[in-house]
């Protein structure tokens, strides 16, 4: 890693650290997920089982990592056991297992083998590997009222959840966990990554006979599309696979969705990452969180191939200039982020989109914290 890329990114953690040092001693009995006149709001009261209720947890054991300050320690682990009313769910129990205890309990886990964190950990992969439909090779993402809308459901996004099911198989010496990983994860490849390497973002199956019917736009602008952060979750989640099973097509598959990426972004005259690659061109809308989250995906890539660590500083060093708000007035990192191109919100922040930044800087710098990589 070159010295002053390095220096670059350990200067920039130092100053969000400072930021989130006064954020997070105003946050004490949050679990965050956006912010309302730059506040954060709280979705321990709102909706406990959001599929994001993870990251601020997350963010807690990254500060805690590069600072050694106990107050993140607390919040990290106030943030975990918060979660266990959504472990006793099983309404609220959907695919985004991964998301939720791999940045709560298994980071608490890794750190200091904590065994009430092993168990919500495992009881959250035993119910990932449940969602597995055996015909369909794909783990089902969402729940429904029990009428089966949802039952022929997979997302994208599910790439990322995987790694909690490679984490089970390693510490219980138990291959099943890792076997449905990659059955899904050859599943993804087949059906949802396209000829030019752009990713789609749902796949709807028959889930009796497990036949792939159709795929649906989701989050993006329309079917056909390239919803952005869907690409990004492809780079990253594909990487991932490729890190823990040491199987090279994953590789290849998250580098076909990278160079997909990257041609799209040399394309265009703007850094800022749109919502969707196919959306209008005079809809300037953007989503900083794509942007943090490929460029995790590409500095795993980037260990082994230049081209994509150049993509990824190119992502930062805009995205550090021009979307992160050091402000300490503001609860939030970075600006200019969607939940998706059909929102009712234009733009707002949101919570993975600042989890993921301090990620890429904390790769960048060499001081990974390992909480989807091992
Ligand atoms: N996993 C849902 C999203 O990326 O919005």
């Amino acid at each position: 890693m070159n010295d002053t890329n390095q220096n670059w990114a350990e200067k920039t953690i130092e100053a969000i650290e400072k930021k989130l040092y006064r954020v997070s001693r105003r946050s004490l009995e949050i679990i965050p997920y956006t912010t309302k006149d730059g506040r954060f709001d709280d979705m321990t009261k709102e909706n406990i089982c959001w599929w994001t209720n993870g990251f601020w947890g997350g963010i807690m054991w990254q500060l805690f990592s590069c600072s050694g300050k106990n107050i993140y320690k607390t919040l990290a682990i106030r943030n975990e056991e918060k979660l266990d009313a959504n472990l006793l769910n099983p309404y609220g129990m959907d695919h985004d297992s991964g998301f939720k205890w791999l940045p709560t309990a298994v980071a608490h886990y890794k750190l200091d083998g904590n065994d009430k964190s092993f168990q919500r950990a495992l009881l959250a992969a035993e119910n990932l590997a449940g969602r597995f439909n055996v015909t369909g090779n794909y783990i089902r993402a969402w729940n429904d009222n029990n009428d089966g809308t949802n039952a022929g459901t997979a997302i994208i996004d599910c790439m990322m959840n995987l790694p909690l099911l490679y984490w089970a198989s390693e510490v219980t010496l138990d291959p099943r966990f890792s076997q449905i990983a990659i059955r899904h994860a050859d599943m993804a490849q087949k059906y949802f990554i396209r000829e030019n390497g752009s990713a789609i973002h749902i796949g709807v199956f028959d889930p009796v006979t497990g036949e792939f019917i159709h795929s649906v736009g989701g989050q993006g602008y329309a079917k056909g599309s390239s919803w952005t952060r869907g690409q990004a979750w492809a780079i990253y989640g594909f990487a991932l696979s490729a890190h823990y099973t040491g199987n090279k097509k994953y590789l290849e598959t998250a580098k076909r969705v990278a160079d997909y990426f990257i041609d799209q972004m040399n394309k265009r005259n703007d850094m800022g990452i749109p919502i969707d690659f196919s959306q209008p061109p005079d809809c300037k809308r953007e989503d900083s969180s794509a942007a943090a989250i490929a460029a995790c995906g590409l500095l795993e890539l980037g260990k082994t191939d230049k081209k994509y660590k150049d993509a990824a500083l190119q992502l930062l060093e805009f995205l550090c200039k021009n979307r992160l708000c050091l402000d300490e007035d503001k609860d939030y990192l970075l600006e200019k982020c969607a939940d998706s191109f059909h929102s009712d919100k234009e733009q707002m922040t949101l919570i993975y989109g600042d989890y993921f930044l301090i990620e890429a800087l904390l790769k960048l710098s060499g001081n990974d914290f390992p909480i989807f990589n091992p």
